[in-house]
């Protein structure tokens, strides 16, 4: 099952794209995580990527394009995969289409903008795997550790707070407008964001099953 996680900034696409991942044992395709990666070794595409990141831009669609189209082909994504992420504009989801990268089911995490404002602040993400924590919703065992690799917990540049302000701006103006042309495919489903994580993940499971 190929799926498509969409919602705003720290909707919880990353949290429950990792723990969807481990039960359908598909792999998880993190554009974010790819492009911090990429910014952190100093590659061609991290050097491009800075700057839009730090900003709370989008990255160049061909850039994005040029990723996801090399990591769905890879032996892994076989069965499916889970992309979190990405699509973020409507050409890249038409890239996706002109790839024949067939989506099944597109799970739209809805959740408002004050509540997005307010998690931000407590997150957390592991500087070597990527793992995403909350200091009260979804702490680390030991704190400033990351449970998976034992990685530090840092705080993320794009989440200051005028910065994750642009991110939801260009969430509404860019990536809102994919919904709808998912939803004429007849392949979207709604879960509500604002509830405690496993009971969103309950629902994004029950979803995927519909
Ligand atoms: P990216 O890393 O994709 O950031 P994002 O979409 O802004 O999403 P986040 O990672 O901020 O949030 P999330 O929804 O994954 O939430 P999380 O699970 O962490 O992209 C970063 C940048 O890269 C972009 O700004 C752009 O520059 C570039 N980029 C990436 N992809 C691109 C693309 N396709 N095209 C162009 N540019 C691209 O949760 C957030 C917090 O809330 C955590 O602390 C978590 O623990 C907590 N939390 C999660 N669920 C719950 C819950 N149910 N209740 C309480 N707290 C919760």
């Amino acid at each position: 099952m190929n799926v498509i996680l969409l919602g705003a900034p720290g909707a919880g696409k990353g949290t429950q794209a990792e723990i969807i991942s481990q039960k359908l044992g598909i792999p998880t395709i993190s554009t974010g995580n790819i492009l911090r990666e990429a910014v952190k070794n100093g590659t061609e595409i991290g050097l491009k990527a800075k700057s839009y990141m730090d900003a709370g831009k989008l990255v160049p669609d061909e850039v994005i394009v040029g990723i996801v189209k090399e990591r769905v082909a890879q032996d892994d994504c076989k069965n499916g995969f889970i992309l979190d992420g990405m699509p973020r504009t409507i050409p890249q989801a038409e890239a996706l289409v002109a790839q024949d990268v067939k989506i099944d089911k597109v799970v739209s995490i809805e959740i408002a903008d004050a509540v997005i404002e307010e998690r931000m602040t407590g997150r957390r993400v592991c500087a070597s795997c990527g793992a995403s924590y909350h200091v009260a919703a979804n702490p680390p065992k030991t704190e400033g550790v990351c449970d998976s690799c034992g990685g530090e917990l840092i705080i993320r540049k794009d989440d200051a707070p005028e910065t994750v302000k642009n991110r939801l701006k260009v969430f509404h103006d860019e990536t809102e407008p994919l919904k709808a042309f998912y939803q004429k495919m007849g392949i979207v489903a709604e879960v509500e964001g604002n509830q405690p994580i496993e009971n969103a993940t309950r629902d994004i499971l029950a979803a995927l099953e519909r």
